[in-house]
């Protein structure tokens, strides 16, 4: 612990899918002292629709950010000992608003939003392409799930966004972008910035350059005067202009998965400490983060300085950039619908009480009794890109219950994971050693086993989950010259975890996972 760093803390703005949350961390030893959290509405107006509200996303940030405070003093602290704030944000989202008046043009459509689907059809006819053909410019395949897409269906269906761009009054964001034109003050200037993580999930960002590329925008025809500026990671953005946290800077913006990769101290390429030094076998370090309840799966790993190209549906993506130092990129498996399945369960067919209880009721049967679920929601990201896939759960029998078919969905994560760490393989020809797990999903240890089994890897998890926002305050100090990154002790942190390692043989993991397969297969046909 660093005497100097006695009394300063670091605040977190966490905006996640289901969840607007502030947290403030200790700079001394990293612990977190104390978060508010308010859940954020997703609205459905149609199948495979997401929207959600900006403005509740900005006040409910807001409410987490006072409410916070307010228990940091309870515990009798000085708010002016928070010496600096990050923000971490939900990718992709797309928010268009007016300039001057700061009011939103539209809904944010938010990640998982699939109604471009269209849009990308035409555009991949229009200019007879395949679905990859952008990869060397942007990392990244023409999905629903990019932002651009989702700019470009506005700008075709809303005559508001239409006219805002003619009267060049529109501007657009991802969720960081607009809470920073709302919470920052910089002299009295519209602040209209992002990160290079955040930018580099538009599919409007070179990813060479980590500037806008004009080839991109006019692949989708968007003008550029309606985008941030890019920042790195790790810079005074600004300064809080109101409330009880006015005239702190925030220092550091990162999407949430690469701040959660942050957060794990994955910061070298491959010879990433920690896992590195424990199997010694795997040159790779792969952190698996599953969300609280609700939304995905994201599995990134550090590829340092180096751009990598992914043969297999993986996404290429700056992992983050600290000041002037080089961007440092990362390889990423996206999974749509990972614990948004479990919620599935709870809020609509209503055959859960909670998310806790999968564990209870998987472990009441010792198998699926050959049900898979393939909770293609929104059709399938990583290694698919096929959004016109549809959830479908296949092989029951009379003596089906609902305990088979929530191990089902517990292994319709695992065997979708499984699908990632083949693609990771196949494009870096090194077998991975050990999966660690973070997030809500980490507590179950039935869940966890699986996983284990189902992706032939030995898997553990941490104690600490608040990685994400962990992720960020560590940034939002470097960039205040609060140095957390010395604090990291890595012998710590691995025996706190707990570990699981595979229990089945390798030839019944393939029978399962074929069969797994020609479920996904099925996913993809229509039946009306
Ligand atoms: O790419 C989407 C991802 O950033 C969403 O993360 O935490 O809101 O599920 P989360």
């Amino acid at each position: 612990k660093t005497k100097s760093q006695a009394h300063t803390f670091v605040g977190a703005i966490d905006q996640g899918t289901s969840s607007s949350r502030f947290l403030i961390f200790d700079a001394s030893n990293l612990e977190l002292v104390t978060y508010h959290q308010e859940p954020i509405k997703c609205l459905t107006p149609q199948p495979g629709w997401v929207e959600q509200d900006p403005n509740e996303i900005l006040e409910k940030t807001t409410l987490c950010m006072e409410k916070a405070v307010e228990k940091f003093e309870g515990l009798g602290h000085q708010k002016s000992d928070i010496k600096a704030i990050g923000v971490t944000n939900q990718r992709e989202t797309t928010i268009l608003w007016d300039k001057q008046t700061g009011k939103v043009l539209h809904n944010a459509l938010v990640w998982l939003d699939a109604r471009t689907q269209e849009t990308v059809d035409f555009l991949l006819k229009q200019y007879n392409k395949r679905q990859d053909c952008l990869q060397e410019q942007c990392g990244l395949p023409i999905s629903t799930y990019f932002s651009a897409l989702k700019i470009r269906w506005l700008i075709d269906n809303k005559e508001e966004v239409r006219q805002a761009i003619e009267a060049k009054r529109c501007m657009f964001g991802t969720v960081d972008s607009w809470l920073l034109y709302n919470l920052l003050s910089n002299d009295g200037k519209i602040v209209h910035v992002t990160d290079v993580t955040n930018a580099s999930r538009t599919m409007l960002m070179n990813i060479r350059t980590l500037k806008w590329d004009s080839s991109l925008c006019h692949f989708f025809s968007i003008p550029e005067h309606i985008l941030p500026e890019i920042k790195s990671s790790a810079t005074i953005f600004g300064h809080i202009n109101k409330g009880p946290l006015q005239g702190v800077p925030v220092g550091a913006v990162l999407g949430d998965q690469q701040a959660a990769l942050v957060g794990q101290k994955c910061w070298s390429k491959g010879t990433a400490k920690s896992t590195m030094m424990q199997t010694k076998k795997c040159p790779i370090f792969i952190w698996l983060f599953f969300h609280e309840i609700g939304t995905g799966c994201f599995i990134l790993y550090n590829t340092g300085e180096d751009l990598a190209y992914s043969r297999n549906g993986l996404l290429t993506t700056v992992a983050y950039k600290w000041n002037d130092d080089d961007a440092v990129y990362a390889l990423e498996g996206s999974i749509a619908i990972a614990g948004e399945c479990i919620k599935w369960l709870r809020d609509n067919l209503e055959i859960i009480p909670d998310s806790q209880s999968t564990e209870k009721i998987a472990a009441s049967v010792s198998d699926t009794g050959g049900v898979y679920f393939v909770p293609a929601f929104s059709g399938l990201f990583a290694p698919y890109w096929r959004s016109d896939a549809r959830g479908l759960i296949t092989g029951m029998t009379q003596y089906t219950t609902k305990a088979h078919i929530v191990r089902a969905a517990l292994e319709g994560i695992c065997y979708q994971t499984r699908e990632i760490t083949d693609a990771m393989y196949d494009d870096s020809g090194v077998r991975l050693s050990k999966l660690k797990v973070d997030g809500g999903m980490a507590n179950n240890k039935v869940f966890l086993q699986m996983l284990a089994n189902i992706v032939g890897l030995n898997v553990s998890a941490p104690s600490l989950f608040e990685t994400t926002a962990l992720g960020v305050a560590l940034a939002a100090g470097k960039a205040k010259g609060i140095d957390l990154f010395e604090l990291d002790d890595e012998d710590e942190i691995e025996t706190k975890m707990s570990s699981f390692i595979p229990r089945i043989q390798g030839k019944e993991r393939e029978a399962h996972f074929q069969a797994w397969k020609k479920a996904v297969i099925k996913s993809f046909e229509r039946f009306t």
